[in-house]
């Protein structure tokens, strides 16, 4: 384990290096792993551990075209390579539960009567266990429990995998009946194509995940853009402007600075009048938002936000009603503006 300083706190990380893909195979060499579920995060880890040589089989409901036949345009083969849930899990020694978390909740039953003495089930997120009390996803003692988070989309996870630079995610062991249950998360970890891997705990990893997603990675972006965006129009700001200012020069410039270098090093190379009220401006919208998170946070510890994630995604229309709702955002003024900036990209001129 490399000893990594954080800003002062000393933090443990796996790295690839100490963890080579040939120390996994030798580990996983008499599993049998099979991912279920071919939504986002299944194809991703799927594919990934195949290029990297380790058989796999899909477990993926029938009846639904869709994913189903995604799994055979992507080269698994029903009856050999691709199966139900059910026979999926029957087969397979790691099960690598990657249904929707609202899935995860309904299949369990099936996927439950599947596992077998000293099977490994696996997790990309805490949420089924921490959450058991809404899941009742309670797995039996006799098998490990671990998790593997990749950090990042399940597209991410297999466009890295691509282009060479991978993924970095958590890892979590919940339940440890093997005795081997970090050495096969591990395992797994490198096999999937994490280059990182960082400890947490199945509770931690989904806390902090749900609070950063409906916090400043989406629900807070989201929020804070609209209300600029929506300031500037009423103050007379047209719609290309107002989307400039708010959107554009983020995306296209400003946040790559800070993925570059840090926060200091993209103030430092805008002009000093933005640097001096940026500086200033900063710390009245922290304590603005700081009592938000507060509650969103205890959200999340209280069930409150999984327990609304399960009700809504559980719903037989859920995908129709989503579909509705990012419609409307789709067709605001705001993002409809922000098709038409993107299309005057300067990348984008006809040549
Ligand atoms: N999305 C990400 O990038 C990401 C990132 C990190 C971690 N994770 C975690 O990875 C796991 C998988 O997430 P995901 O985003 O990949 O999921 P997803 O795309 O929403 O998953 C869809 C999969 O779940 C199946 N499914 C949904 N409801 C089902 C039901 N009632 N019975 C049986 N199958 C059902 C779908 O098949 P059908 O065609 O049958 O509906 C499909 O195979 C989750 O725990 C998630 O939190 C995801």
């Amino acid at each position: 384990m490399a000893k990594i300083d954080f800003g002062g706190t000393v933090e443990e990380v796996i790295t690839s290096e100490e963890f080579p893909l040939s120390k996994a195979k030798e580990v996983l060499k008499n599993e049998k792993i099979a991912v279920l579920g071919y939504g986002v995060q299944g194809p991703g880890q799927a594919l990934n551990l195949k290029d990297n040589g380790f058989p796999v089989i899909i477990g993926q409901r029938e009846e639904e075209d869709f994913y189903w036949n995604k799994a055979i345009k992507d080269g698994f083969v029903p009856g050999e390579t691709l199966f139900s849930i059910e026979e999926a899990a029957r087969r397979g020694t790691m099960i690598l539960y990657l249904l929707s978390d609202a899935g995860q909740m309904a299949a369990w039953p099936t996927v439950k009567r599947s596992l077998k003495e000293g099977d490994a089930l696996y997790f990309s997120h805490g949420f089924s266990i921490v959450y058991k009390d809404q899941t009742k996803v309670i797995p039996p003692q006799n098998v490990d429990v671990i998790m593997v988070a990749p950090k990042g989309s399940g597209r991410s996870v297999r466009a890295n995998f691509l282009d060479g630079s991978g993924i970095n995610s958590s890892f979590a062991v919940f339940q440890d009946y093997t005795k081997r249950a970090k050495e096969r998360t591990l395992a797994l970890g490198i096999a999937i194509g994490s280059g990182y891997l960082f400890p947490t705990t199945f509770e931690k990893e989904v806390y902090s995940d749900l609070t950063g997603e409906r916090g400043v990675l989406m629900g807070c972006l989201a929020g804070v853009m609209e209300a600029q965006y929506d300031l500037l129009r009423k103050r007379g700001h047209s719609p290309s402007e107002a989307f400039n200012e708010t959107v554009e020069e983020l995306t296209q410039s400003l946040i790559r600075l800070v993925a570059e270098n840090g926060m200091d090093w993209m103030y430092a190379n805008c002009s000093t009048t933005a640097q001096r009220g940026a500086l200033d401006w900063k710390g009245r919208f922290k304590e603005a938002v700081a009592p938000v998170f507060e509650e969103l946070y205890e959200r999340v510890v209280a069930g409150e936000e999984t327990r609304i994630v399960l009700e809504v995604n559980s719903a037989p229309d859920y995908r129709e009603q989503l579909e509705k709702e990012l419609a409307q955002m789709r067709n605001s003024e705001m993002w409809k503006a922000g098709a038409a900036v993107r299309s005057l990209r300067p990348e984008n001129r006809k040549k």
